[in-house]
């Protein structure tokens, strides 16, 4: 399966990649873990993108495009994916189809996860991450039993540089000036399917797996 999550920061998309990737057994390719890796290692691809990562802009074209393109060659994304945050807006869109289409692919579908600005705007403000595994926790919705600390393996648990309430409002705004027109694009190609993305994580899992199950199963 061919898949691509899109809904606006906080949805839930890296949440729900995990369970649906490893449901339909193909990889999850997530550009903002992509590009938090980078900036925890400095590279230079880090370093260009932490400035507008850090403001809550969208990282430039030329620079998302190149990388997600080397991420789609490598051989586990041969027979499908997951795309977490990739394509962000019509541009990238255009180019995802073209680079499908030249090898004879297409996108199954295309999974819009939908919550209102309120719930982004509390749950990306409770969001920790943890600094070893990576795993996501939140402070009132999921939260580890000892503070600060990573229940799975023990790592510090961090709050990201872009989930301050003013940055958070702005990646809001950026959403849907330039993500958001995204759900007409793909409903034109009648590949768009919506979930409710509010209420207990696996209700969201469920209904996800539900409106998917007849392009993967
Ligand atoms: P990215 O990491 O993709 O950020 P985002 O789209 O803003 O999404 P988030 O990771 O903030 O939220 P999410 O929807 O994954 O929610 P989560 O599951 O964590 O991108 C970061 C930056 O990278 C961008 O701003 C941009 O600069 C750059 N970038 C990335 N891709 C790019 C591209 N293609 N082009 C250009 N630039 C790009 O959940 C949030 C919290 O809610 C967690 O604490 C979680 O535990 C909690 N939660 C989840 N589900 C529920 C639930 N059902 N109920 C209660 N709490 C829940």
């Amino acid at each position: 399966m061919r898949l691509v999550l899109v809904g606006p920061p906080g949805a839930g998309k890296g949440t729900q990649a995990q369970f649906i990737a490893s449901h339909f057994a193909v990889p999850k390719i997530s550009t903002g873990d992509i590009f938090r890796a980078n900036v925890s290692q400095g590279t230079p691809l880090g370093l260009e993108a932490r400035k507008f990562m850090d403001a809550g802009d969208l990282v430039p074209d030329e620079v998302t495009i190149g990388m997600v393109q080397d991420r789609l060659r490598e051989d586990d994304a041969a027979e499908g994916f997951l795309l977490d945050g990739f394509p962000r807006n019509v541009h990238q869109a255009e180019v995802l189809d073209e680079l499908l289409d030249r090898q004879g692919l297409r996108l199954d579908v295309v999974l819009e996860l939908v919550v209102d600005d309120e719930e982004v705007v509390r749950r990306l403000s409770g969001r920790r991450t943890c600094r070893q595994c990576g795993h996501v926790w939140h402070l009132d919705f999921d939260p580890p039993t000892r503070e600060g600390h990573c229940d799975r393996c023990g790592g510090e648990l961090f709050q990201r540089d872009d989930d301050r309430e003013d940055t958070i409002r702005h990646r809001l705004e950026v959403y849907a000036e330039q993500t958001s027109p995204l759900i007409g694009y793909y409903g034109d190609l009648g590949l768009l399917r919506g979930v409710d993305a509010t209420g207990p994580v696996e209700d969201v899992t469920e209904r996800a797996i539900a409106a998917l199950h007849r392009f993967g199963d």
